[in-house]
């Protein structure tokens, strides 16, 4: 039996592309919207006036009046099992991945500490009103189960994947060229492509993995369509150092992915901040992603990526946003807009509040190649969507009330807000998180 549900509020969609048009054009605002799911599929969405009279009788409204129903939001880089590290003082990224991240990672061996991680964290993700995210696991493959089962539980789209890790990490933490790929494929054959569910190969970074483990990733991307790639690429200085003692031959340190075969559509990069002209180009030709993770680049003091850069039109990158938890400081991609808009215009550009959502949304999808199915409002689009509005913070209400446009009223969301201004998620046509009416008391 078809199931089916309308949301009625207003809705941001977009026309076009805000880095390659004007973004104030780009926006499409429909006051009172109607949203017809069926399915967990959108089969209708436009005006209320003239699409409710079609409205399949008996069909149930969720009305959100003084909300804005945004397509959920999408963090293409972020790592599940660092919630419990993360705001860890003092260290940049080497000695923090050493000090906080490794013990903390050790302790996924357990299952039972998987399978609690990996709920509380979506649930945090739905309350950030987050409904796909490309996230690592860690080196276990249990760690990756635990995750796949509790997303499939909620029927979210995620990506995931066993991070792989040959050398320089503790032995406990380790893998090896054939256990890595054994564990991958097998991962590959449980999960890729259940439900909403697809893999993610993880070789963590160039500094741990061995070029055969690289190597043997990019066979294990040959052996399934639509697999993922995941990596981080030249966040610190000092690992860009490491990287080029231990890959002599290599041009750049995207180069020794891409010698592996790593470097093509539906691979992502996180961070790329110490990147040239010549790489951003091999992006734009593979169609490779690369993930703006603000929050954590400022907090372990890694440098500012450029965005402007990456998405120039003469040779655009696609570029999706990351809160890289642990070394993020939130999982709330409405913050991750703010911080990214203050980086820009550390580097002279301004980040319109249009393109920083089109970053969280569509942009987020074409980064994933996956714009056909998610990241917009649109007919034949699956039915994930957050619906945002000021919350119960009085003075976030004060202040939006204050605003003469959609476009204002974003760009104090994305400056003032964060997971509170979600108030309810919808993933696959469900209601899957709803704000409580009042903060529970202490
Ligand atoms: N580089 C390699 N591993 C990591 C990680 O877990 N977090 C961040 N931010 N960078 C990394
Ligand atoms: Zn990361």
């Amino acid at each position: 039996m078809t199931s089916s549900h309308a949301l009625r509020g207003t809705t941001l969609s977009f026309r076009d592309n805000p880095f390659l048009a004007p973004p104030s054009e780009c926006l499409n605002v429909t006051e009172d919207a109607l949203i017809l799911i069926e399915d967990g599929i959108i089969k209708a969405a436009g005006s209320w006036q003239e699409l409710s009279p079609d409205l399949p009788a008996g069909t149930p409204v969720t009305h959100y009046p003084d909300a804005l129903i945004s397509a959920g939001f999408i963090d293409t880089h972020v790592h599940y099992p660092q919630i419990s590290v993360i705001a860890s003082y003092g260290e940049q990224l080497l000695e923090w991945l050493t000090r906080y991240v490794f013990p903390a990672e050790a302790a996924f061996a357990d299952p039972a500490v998987a399978t609690e991680a990996a709920g509380r964290f979506l649930h945090e993700l739905l309350r950030a009103g987050t409904t796909t995210a490309a996230v690592y696991c860690t080196v276990h493959p249990q760690s990756a189960d635990a995750f796949f089962t509790e997303a499939q539980k909620l029927g979210l789209r995620m990506i995931a994947g066993k991070v792989l890790m040959d050398r320089n990490a503790p032995e406990a933490l380790r893998d090896t060229v054939r256990t890595g790929y054994d564990q991958s494929a097998d991962l590959i054959a449980k999960w890729h492509g259940k439900d909403r569910l697809s893999y993610a190969v993880t070789p963590r970074f160039a500094i741990t993995s061995t070029p055969e483990q690289l190597e043997a990733a990019g066979d294990l991307l040959d052996s399934a369509p639509g697999l993922f790639l995941q990596t981080h690429l030249a966040e610190n200085r000092e690992e860009v150092r490491a990287v080029a003692e231990l890959f002599p031959k290599s041009r750049s340190y995207l180069d020794v992915y891409d010698r592996a075969g790593l470097v093509r559509r539906r691979s992502v990069f996180g961070h790329a901040i110490h990147i040239d002209e010549p790489d951003l180009c091999r992006c734009h030709e593979t169609g490779a992603a690369l993930s703006h993770c603000p929050t954590s680049n400022l907090f372990l003091g890694s440098g500012a990526f450029r965005l402007s850069d990456a998405v120039a039109a003469a040779r655009p990158v696609h570029v999706g946003l990351g809160t890289d938890v642990g070394a993020g400081t939130s999982l709330s991609l409405l913050s991750t807009m703010g911080e990214a808009y203050k980086v820009a215009l550390i580097g002279g550009h301004r980040l319109h509040p249009v393109q920083a959502l089109w970053l969280a949304t569509r942009g987020g999808a074409a980064a994933l190649g996956l714009e056909d199915r998610i990241g917009s409002i649109a007919v034949g689009m699956e039915a994930d969507l957050c619906v945002l509005d000021g919350g119960t913070d009085d003075f976030l209400r004060w202040r939006l009330e204050r605003c003469d446009t959609v476009q204002d009223q974003l760009f104090v969301l994305m400056t003032l807000g964060d997971a509170r201004c979600v108030r309810a998620t919808w993933a696959g046509g469900r209601r899957v998180y709803e704000r409580p009416e009042s903060p529970p008391g202490p």
